[in-house]
């Protein structure tokens, strides 16, 4: 593993297994009544968000907790940073302070790789979702989530596993990071848009495009459905929200084009009844809370790796591990 965590292209298959497998550990702290371990004790890590977030600040500052890190919540949000000198001298605070790694969500994409090439920290730097670019943790947690049904096992890939991610592409980093991932572990991935939500240059992407929702579906291991993000649209997308979800969003009559064991995945936040229809979103075949659940355990996998070096990432008491 590298020092940092970018960009999900910058994982090999190895790295991104090694993540894979040490989560499924670190779930196993998660299900124990005493969910701790102390491998980042005397660490810092500083949570350094300049977007609205609620899931992915608190399910990274779950993770940190249980690695008995020492957190420190930054919220930046309000602040001039758009400028890069801001955002430098933000990172010479942090370094001040003695922060081991930062955990930046930025409304620009790039921003975590301008900090990680910086000399400003000399920590790792985990991107948490930078604009429209990417957001790796999220991609992971899909990722482990679709393995743990489609293809359990430690050392599994998603060979041949078909994977439908459908609506605002243009605007979704987690839909870039799934991409890269999802190829790099050996799924079919197939993005489902309208024309004007596809991005441009998308051909070069290592996956399949299609406008027609309903022949994407019957062959699909899994649906991801993408919120749309009215935040970042700054004209007029799609004629009307009954239109985008008539043509775009997940029913019932589209659901039972799927195959049984099909997944229905969602990054959140949702918009019940615009993307999926909330009756779905809460059926059984949604993994949508596991998804979140999962975060947890892929994001301390991903600090333990980064920070916590060759030490092995449990050491089990016996009574823990008996339960007794
Ligand atoms: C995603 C994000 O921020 O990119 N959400 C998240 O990580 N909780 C997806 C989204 O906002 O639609």
């Amino acid at each position: 593993m590298k020092r940092h965590l970018i960009s999900t292209a910058d994982l090999t298959r190895e790295d991104a297994l090694l993540i894979l497998d040490t989560a499924e550990q670190m779930a196993q702290v998660s299900a124990r009544s005493v969910k701790k371990l102390p491998t980042l004790r005397g660490r810092t890590i500083v949570n350094l968000f300049f977007e609205d977030s609620t899931r992915t600040r608190t399910s990274f500052e779950v993770a940190e907790k249980r690695l008995s890190a020492d957190v420190i919540n930054f919220s930046a949000k309000g602040s001039s940073v758009s400028k890069g000198e801001s955002l430098k001298d933000t990172a010479l605070t942090l370094q001040a302070m003695g922060a081991d790694a930062v955990v930046i969500r930025h409304g620009a994409s790039g921003a975590p790789k301008l900090l990680a090439d910086s000399d400003w920290l000399h920590g790792s730097v985990v991107n948490a979702g930078d604009g429209t670019h990417e957001h790796p943790t999220q991609a992971l947690l899909d990722a482990f989530t679709m393995r743990r049904h489609l293809n359990p096992g430690v050392g599994h890939d998603l060979a041949g596993r078909r994977v439908t991610i459908v609506g605002d592409v243009l605007h979704s980093r987690v839909a870039r990071s799934n991409v890269h991932l999802l190829h790099t572990l050996g799924a079919e991935v197939t993005l489902v848009a309208p024309p004007t939500l596809m991005p441009f240059g998308v051909e070069t992407w290592p996956c399949q495009t299609s406008y027609d929702l309903d022949a994407a579906l019957n062959k699909a291991d899994a649906v991801m459905m993408l919120r749309v993000q009215r935040e970042r649209m700054n004209a007029a997308f799609f004629p009307t929200q009954r239109e985008y979800t008539r043509r775009y969003g997940l029913d019932a009559r589209r659901l039972a084009l799927m195959p049984e064991h099909a997944l229905v995945m969602h990054p959140g936040p949702m918009v019940r009844g615009m993307e999926i229809e909330s009756d779905i979103a809460d059926s059984a075949r949604a993994v949508i809370v596991e998804q979140v659940a999962n975060g947890v355990s892929v994001r301390m996998a991903v600090l333990y790796l980064l920070l916590g070096g060759s030490e092995p990432a449990i050491t089990t008491s016996s009574s823990e591990e008996t339960g007794k």
